[in-house]
């Protein structure tokens, strides 16, 4: 049995809190949040906490609140020498204050607070100062049934920069095309297979034999009359460009 103390009620912890209660094994001690208010739909069965100076003793302490607060927080905990990890994909472990076993316990993947998440879908990016403690963290992932990997700060970080191309870039390209489709009122549902499609077809090309377009095609007719229906939303437009210079660039063509 592993026991945990969720610090944070935001996306990543009321996520981690509903994992770890459902899986055999591990033991939910308490949840802190600093803000009694802070969730709308209470979870059962587990012992909330609001004061850092009441915080039980636990196996593992997980911080996964805003990258901002966590050295802080850390800092804040009343104790010393127990395994405290944090969630950010950004954040150097040697930020978690040397009094504790540092760790990183980083799940690659995107939360949100209205949407459901499978944790067999959810890889964590293990990273702890002692060798004892990465095993005590591959088996917290295993226990969730969720891949582990060790990944030091530096391969974390470039991770995490892949994942805002993959995760927030895409989704904001999405939100353009949301907006280009309802200005026709045309409903985003009649984009919804592209985009599964899209996402299917990297499992097994690689995403440059993936490509298709008018970019990969050098097709600068369809380029040119695209530019022009973009030329009331000059951002849109610029967007447009770069990628597709970039596109160009990687399959041989240079120009745009
Ligand atoms: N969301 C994702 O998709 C995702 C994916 C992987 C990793 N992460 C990482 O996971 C961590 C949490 O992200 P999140 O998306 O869950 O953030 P979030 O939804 O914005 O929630 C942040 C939580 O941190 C708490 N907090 C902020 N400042 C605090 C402080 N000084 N003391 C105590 N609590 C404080 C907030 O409490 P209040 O409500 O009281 O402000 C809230 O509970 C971050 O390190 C993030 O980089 C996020």
């Amino acid at each position: 049995m592993i026991s945990v103390v969720i610090l944070g009620a935001g996306n990543v912890g009321t996520h981690l809190v509903k994992a770890v209660q459902s899986a055999d094994n591990l033991s939910l001690i308490q949840w802190f949040f600093r803000d009694p208010k802070a969730i709308k739909s209470p979870i059962k069965d587990v012992e909330f906490c609001h004061d850092l100076d009441r915080l039980k003793l636990a196996d593992v302490y997980i911080i996964a609140v805003s990258d901002k607060a966590i050295s802080d927080v850390s800092k804040q905990l009343p104790f010393e020498n127990r395994l405290v990890v944090h969630t950010s994909g950004s954040i150097p472990m040697k930020q978690l204050d040397m009094k504790h076993r540092r760790g990183v316990f980083y799940p690659l993947q995107t939360f949100s607070l209205a949407s459901e998440v499978g944790f067999s879908e959810v890889p964590f990016c293990i990273e702890t100062m002692q060798r004892e403690d990465s095993k005590l963290l591959k088996n917290l992932a295993n226990k969730m049934e969720s891949p582990s990997y060790m990944i030091n700060t530096e391969q974390r970080q470039a991770l995490h920069l892949s994942a805002v191309f993959i995760n927030n870039f895409t989704n904001q390209l999405y939100r353009i095309a949301h907006e280009l489709s309802d200005s026709k009122n045309i409903n985003f549902d009649v984009l919804k297979p592209l985009i599964l499609e899209t996402a299917k077809k990297v499992q097994y090309l690689s995403p440059y034999a993936a490509q298709t377009g008018p970019a990969k095609r050098n097709d600068q007719v369809t380029i040119n009359h695209h530019l022009r229906t973009l030329e009331s939303h000059p951002e849109y437009q610029s967007i447009y460009e770069q990628l597709t210079k970039s596109i160009k660039n990687t399959h041989g063509f240079k120009k745009l």
